[in-house]
């Protein structure tokens, strides 16, 4: 998933995607279990919330306020719309804003929450700068791309080298933890089909309708190829790796 300010063919292959990166609602609702139940007075923060699919699960699942920042503006407007349409409104809000400078009057809050976007900001800069947000006692959630298996084979390896370079195994991020401020409260690899469901399934119908919408466009169809290949690393190699829930505690 590109970031920052998003090219208008990348946003029209990514368009109407039920959510912009692997997860699932089911992971999301695993990871709230295992912190404190919030409450109606609880102030939550999703960062990198894209057009929220963990934004709502955590609305529906709790009583509390929560805000939702991503700097891509159409899926600001695609959330608050279907927060407006579900009657969520009151306690849902998505704002335009950078990860990199979130806005001091929105801390401190209860829990900071972000599913597949701390890459954008790196796994220890994010976890750093997110901990000031936190009000004492407060919880963090990330989940990042990790390494699930060591000898991971050449063609992956190469992948992710061009992707995110930044990729590590699980024991590595979990290391860097207390050094960043925070108590480990636990942790869990998303499951395969979370990949598949919500995300690669129709990414994959949406490559396919915008290169024969796009046949004569050199630029498009290989942007179109890049993203069949990312979805093809994946058929292959899928065990070595997939992104891990951390849930953290402000220490
Ligand atoms: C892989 S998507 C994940 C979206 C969503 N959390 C999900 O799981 O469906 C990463 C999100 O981070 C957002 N993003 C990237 N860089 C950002 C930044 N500097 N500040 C705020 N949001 C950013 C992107 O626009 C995108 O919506």
């Amino acid at each position: 998933m590109p970031d920052d300010q998003m090219p208008p063919l990348f946003f029209e292959l990514f368009s109407g995607l039920p959510r912009q990166g692997p997860g699932d609602d089911a992971s999301t609702r695993r990871a709230l279990g295992l912190l404190p139940a919030l409450t109606p007075t609880s102030r939550v923060l999703d960062i990198g919330c894209g057009t929220g699919a963990q934004t709502f699960a955590l609305a529906e699942a709790t009583p509390a306020h929560i805000v939702a920042i991503d700097n891509h503006a159409p899926f600001v407007e695609a959330l608050n719309a279907r927060a407006r349409a579900c009657g969520l409104a009151h306690r849902l809000e998505a704002r335009v804003g950078d990860m990199r400078a979130i806005d001091p009057a929105l801390a401190p809050v209860d829990l900071v929450w972000s599913e597949g976007a701390i890459y954008a900001m790196g796994f220890e800069a994010g976890l750093r700068a997110w901990r000031t947000l936190l009000a004492p006692g407060g919880h963090l959630v990330v989940s990042e791309a990790c390494w699930m298996r060591p000898a991971v084979p050449a063609e992956c390896a190469a992948f992710w080298d061009e992707e995110y370079p930044a990729i590590r195994d699980v024991p590595t991020q979990l290391a860097r933890i207390p050094g960043c401020g925070y108590d480990i409260v636990g942790h869990f690899p998303l499951p395969a089909s979370s990949w598949w469901g919500d995300y690669y399934a129709p990414l994959e119908q949406n490559v396919i309708a915008f290169s024969a919408r796009h046949r004569d466009n050199a630029e498009a169809l290989a942007l179109a190829a890049t993203v069949a290949r990312e979805i093809d690393i994946w058929r292959r190699y899928s065990s070595y790796y997939s992104y891990e829930f951390f849930v953290l505690r402000a220490g």
